[in-house]
């Protein structure tokens, strides 16, 4: 499935180099043309003459290939060669390298000039993994779009809290397929991020949805070949692949109107935005001055638009809500499945301690309307967003 596709692979120096080797074997029996770029410190777990057997080509060590004829080793070249760069086993001194744009050595070099997608597998031990400064450099590494290949199914796979092991060859090889090979896959709705509900002109009732999820949602349906529509309510967070069609939205009302506009030639709608359920009834034209007494808001509903949206739902298209239950979570997150008529929903649970709201992390349990409930472990909302669209994959049949 990977044949005639390009492939650098970087391996830096940790024990889990040797897992490097398999995964190369694996990826040259798949079909793909490898080129492999070794540390000094890779070097010391796992040889070159082995690597470049199993890649059946030269193994790159140096900025210089020889220096008596001058030959060097172009980065900007391979960079441009590659479909996809993958650095495994990555060391917590090359994130932290990688992070900051220092290029001391090839690989680091080639990783500045790629213009493909580029994943680490993380390897090190559960401390340095654990550390504030590794995990914000992994942080750093994820706003430039280096995907972390997680770890282990149903493990703490996440590229923020998981337990530093790598991912298992076999799992890169997955990973690699599922971006790889993907073909057009039409076009992915997705909502993310709050709504806020004016009281007056500078006043308004919001929740503390970050967009998170939304965002990287949005990004994984665009590495997977979806052509993704990104209808947001207020938020930081920020789109730097380009190829994301975003619409920025204030209130429920707006986003409804977004969606509805939006949806129709759609496949696939995710609704992940933590929508206001009630508005203030009427909007002063005019700040509301402090009076002496007590103030009342009166409220009215807002419109349910997943349900709105489900009502009219086709029957090649596939829906996703997301439920947020704090009791009796598996019944409540059924009946919204049913009552939306939705394919598939993603429970989180609040009960969970680093879930949810402004966290980096998510606990989810996805229902499908045909499938059981499968519960997922603590994991990066970039990892939970991986989960969620394999889930989709897998189980939806259209
Ligand atoms: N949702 C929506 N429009 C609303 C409220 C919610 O489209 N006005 C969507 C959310 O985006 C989510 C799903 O419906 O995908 C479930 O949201 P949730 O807040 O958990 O459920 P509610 O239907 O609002 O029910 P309740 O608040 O009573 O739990």
């Amino acid at each position: 499935m990977l044949s005639g596709k390009n492939i650098i692979i970087g391996i830096t120096g940790s024990i889990a180099a040797y897992k490097a080797a398999l995964l190369i074997r694996l990826l040259v029996k798949e079909g793909a043309n490898v080129k492999v770029i070794m540390t000094d410190g890779a070097q010391q777990f796992i040889t070159p003459l082995t690597i470049s057997t199993l890649a059946k080509s030269d193994v790159i060590t140096t900025y210089v290939a020889n220096d008596v004829t001058g030959k060097w080793n172009n980065h900007v070249e391979l960079g441009l060669w590659a479909d996809y760069m993958i650095v495994a086993p990555a060391t917590a001194n090359t994130l932290a390298k990688m992070a900051n744009g220092i290029c001391d050595h090839v690989l680091l070099a080639t990783y500045l000039s790629a213009r493909c997608p580029v994943a680490i597998a993380p390897a090190m031990d559960l401390d340095m993994y654990q550390h504030p400064t590794t995990k914000s450099n992994l942080k750093t590494l994820i706003n430039h779009h280096v995907q972390i290949i997680p770890a282990g199914v149903g493990e703490l796979a996440s590229g923020l809290s998981g337990e530093g092991r790598m991912a298992e060859p076999e799992e890169i090889v997955e990973f690699l397929q599922k971006r790889l090979s993907k073909s057009k896959k039409g076009k992915a709705v997705i909502s993310a991020g709050p709504t806020f509900e004016a009281i007056d002109p500078v006043r308004f009732i919001g929740n503390h949805s970050s967009g998170k999820m939304g965002f990287a949602l949005a990004h994984e349906a665009a590495s997977r070949g979806w052509e993704v529509t990104l209808v947001t309510g207020p938020t930081s967070q920020e789109i730097e692949n380009s190829s994301i069609n975003r619409i920025d939205v204030v209130s429920a009302a707006e986003m409804l109107r977004a969606l509805s506009n939006e949806v129709d030639d759609a496949t696939l709608l995710i609704m992940s935005a933590a929508v206001a359920d009630y508005k203030p009834k009427f909007v002063a034209d005019q700040k509301i001055k402090k009076a002496a007494s007590e103030a009342t808001i009166e409220l009215g509903p807002t419109t349910d638009i997943l349900a709105t949206l489900g009502a009219q739902k086709k029957e090649h298209q596939c829906f996703v809500g997301f439920a947020l239950e704090t009791e009796n979570e598996l019944a409540h997150a059924q009946g919204k499945l049913e009552r939306k008529n939705l394919d598939f929903i993603v429970l989180n649970s609040l009960n969970n301690k680093g879930a949810g709201f402004g966290h980096d992390t998510n606990k989810i349990t996805i229902i499908g309307k045909d499938t059981k409930p499968v519960e997922f472990e603590l994991k990066s909302k970039e990892a939970v967003a991986y989960d969620i669209f394999n889930h989709i994959d897998e189980n939806h049949n259209s």
